[in-house]
């Protein structure tokens, strides 16, 4: 079986997800390079890794690039994503860089794997509420089509870094010790004891950019854009594992013994309910789905004034389904179909606009 030499970019809380699940997955790997902005030693589940700093050489020879970097112009993908592509390596970018390029396919693979044909040496990964999202909704929506969505989320900490579980912490201790926080760290505000609706800077319309990720995204995976979406993104106290409340409206008429069928079916979605509870609990928690692969889906339920309407609990690993995992599945698809190598590969990405 062919190995292959892949890097790793970026080691904070998706790059050393990635790397574990890289190890968990046994990818074919021939050589694993880690890199950073700075040089030094990890230890990720009892292994040492000696991570580089990051320069356009690091590529050379790379066929997979899984890049786990900041976004933005200094970031990662931004400054190094075109130097790996010419180098010949295919790049799977987590960061919303690239995401709505018409150039770069947004793919989760258990819903738009085709759309990673004739890439053109670049591929973005979903924001990790989207997939969490999409992983239900993927499925729903190819057996009833969805024609309108309300989302409210309840984010963990951990979607806002590698720094941020700390912050958490720190915050939980001083308010447990009757203290007063007042460093809030790249939060608004206080998150211990706290829920943040305010966690995302506010874009057209009152919506933030978190939300218009979702609702953008939603679509380009879908390949719907008259699907209507309407998300409420929201911060809370937890560590790992995305929580979203879902009401869909549907053209077909849909139940929740239907739509139970159709998740009970879907790859990666699992339901938990009384039929079929998970660790003694009948309904999905972020504390099950941290460290797991799948999307727990539960609290499915019929709308009382419609037939067309259906309501929801998904949650998710964000660090995981909502990106390392996502990431290392692509790079499997890819190499499964044999579309690894890039026919027509771009000379320049584009940083979003
Ligand atoms: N956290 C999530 O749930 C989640 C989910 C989906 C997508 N994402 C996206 O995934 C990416 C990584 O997120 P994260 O939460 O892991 O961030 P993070 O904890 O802040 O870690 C960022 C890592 O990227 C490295 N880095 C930053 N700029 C770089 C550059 N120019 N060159 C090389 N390395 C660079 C940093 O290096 P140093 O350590 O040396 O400073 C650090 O190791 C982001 O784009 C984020 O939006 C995150």
């Amino acid at each position: 079986m062919k190995k292959f030499k892949v890097a790793v970019v970026g080691v904070g809380a998706v790059g050393v997800e990635m790397i574990r699940v890289l190890r968990q997955r046994r990818f074919p790997l021939d050589e694993l390079r880690v890199l950073a902005r700075s040089e030094r030693v990890i230890e990720v589940d009892g292994e040492k890794y000696s991570v580089k700093q990051t320069t356009p050489e690091s590529f050379d020879g790379v066929e997979v690039a899984l890049f786990a970097g900041t976004e933005g112009e200094k970031g990662a993908a931004v400054t190094f994503g075109a130097e790996a592509i010419q180098r010949g390596a295919v790049v799977i970018d987590n960061g919303s860089d690239f995401r709505m390029d018409d150039d770069v396919p947004l793919v989760i693979p258990e819903i738009n794997g085709d759309a990673l044909q004739n890439h053109h040496g670049v591929v973005a990964n979903p924001n990790c509420t989207t997939a969490t999202l999409l992983m239900p909704l993927g499925p729903l929506h190819k057996a009833f089509r969805v024609k309108r969505v309300i989302v409210s989320t309840y984010q963990a900490v951990s979607g806002a870094g590698g720094k941020a579980s700390e912050m958490l912490r720190q915050q939980a201790e001083m308010v447990a010790q009757g203290k007063k926080v007042t460093d809030f760290g790249g939060f608004p505000d206080r998150i211990a004891f706290n829920v943040l609706a305010n966690n995302w800077k506010i874009e057209e319309e009152g919506y933030s950019n978190e939300e218009w990720k979702v609702m953008t995204e939603a679509h380009k995976i879908l390949s719907d854009k008259s699907i209507q979406m309407i998300v409420t993104t929201v911060r809370v106290p937890t560590f790992v594992g995305h929580g979203e409340s879902v009401y869909i409206e549907t053209e077909k008429p849909i139940s929740p013994e239907a739509a139970r069928d159709v998740l009970s079916q879907s790859p990666g979605v699992r339901v938990v309910d009384e039929h079929s509870p998970y660790e003694g609990a009948t309904c999905p928690m972020p504390i099950h789905a941290a460290g797991k692969d799948e999307s727990f889906v539960g609290r499915i339920r019929r709308d009382l004034a419609s037939k067309n309407g259906l309501l929801f609990w998904v949650v998710g690993d964000n660090l995981r389904k909502g990106a390392a995992l996502n990431a290392v599945q692509i790079a499997e698809h890819l190499i499964q179909k044999n579309w690894l190598k890039a026919k027509t590969p771009l000379k320049k990405i584009a940083a979003a606009k």
